[in-house]
């Protein structure tokens, strides 16, 4: 697998570095592989100016996103660009919710490729209530959800695709709409980390790298609104750290995630 899919890999081994249910189902010696060499490579870049691994910071949106699901109890969850994210089987193991997954074809076939490797995977895959589903989420139609989960993925999208995916995400009827994504003034200062993650994530993605035209969290509320949310909300890792219990609550990171309801929304 090439380009965004590494992002993946190393995602799903930060799930099991920290232990999250179900994320064995989705580990790999190649994405342990990316997890070590990209922790090497940004440790070895903060040697003079330390700062909270990145681990950690992904650690903090995934739980935080976690709690904001278990808080909206959804009968019709869809995550965009799940990846090899460990949500939707440890989520669809309740029979109540539907859980449909997208990411691109490559990394959806990868991902049925791992879960068949187990007979907990097989049992992960045979579930009426779990979907893994190929599609670009600039392209494929959203079927209808309660909560529409976009991890990772925001940060990659410039300014036009990014209105798009929030219209399209606005015209889902009764979705609440979750996704992180850190405004520029809350990045830690360009450093020789910030400049080896970017030219790794170069590397990885072929040329690629993460948009920055966003600010300040109200240009982020203020597009929100501007497609046609209602409910804008934005939570840093810092302000739930604790009364959530995110793990290594005591550790600072620049995790922020914004929460909005489709205004043609049924209201709870
Ligand atoms: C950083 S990974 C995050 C994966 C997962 N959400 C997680 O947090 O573990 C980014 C994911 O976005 C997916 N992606 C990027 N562009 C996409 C698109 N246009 N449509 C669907 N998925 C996309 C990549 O394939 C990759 O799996």
């Amino acid at each position: 697998m090439g380009d965004l899919s590494i992002t993946a890999q190393y995602t799903s081994a930060v799930w099991a570095w920290g232990k999250l249910p179900c994320a064995e189902l989705f580990a790999t010696p190649d994405a342990q592989r990316v997890f070590d060499v990209t922790n090497a490579a940004l440790a070895a870049a903060t040697l003079l100016r330390p700062r909270t691994p990145l681990r950690i910071a992904l650690l903090h949106r995934h739980a935080m996103i976690d709690h904001l699901l278990a808080d909206a109890a959804p009968r019709r969850v869809l995550e965009l660009a799940a990846g090899l994210s460990r949500r939707g089987a440890a989520v669809s193991a309740d029979p109540a919710v539907h859980y449909l997954e997208m990411d691109l074809a490559a990394v959806s076939a990868h991902k049925r490729t791992l879960l068949a490797r187990t007979a907990a995977g097989r049992a992960v895959l045979a579930r009426p209530n779990y979907e893994l589903v190929a599609g670009d989420v600039a392209e494929a139609p959203f079927p209808p959800a309660d909560l529409v989960i976009a991890e990772g993925l925001l940060m990659y999208l410039d300014a036009p695709a990014r209105a798009r995916l929030f219209a399209k995400v606005a015209a889902v009827t009764s979705a609440r709409f979750v996704f992180d994504l850190t405004p520029r003034d809350e990045e830690p200062p360009p450093g020789l980390a910030g400049r080896a993650l970017e030219a790794a994530m170069k590397r990885f993605t072929g040329g690629r790298s993460f948009e920055k035209d966003l600010r300040t969290r109200a240009d982020v509320l203020r597009e929100l609104r501007a497609a046609g949310f209602t409910e804008v909300a934005a939570l840093g890792s810092g302000d739930v750290a604790r009364a959530w219990a995110l793990p290594y609550a005591d550790q600072a990171t620049p995790t922020v995630v914004f929460t909005a309801r489709a205004s043609r929304s049924t209201p709870a």
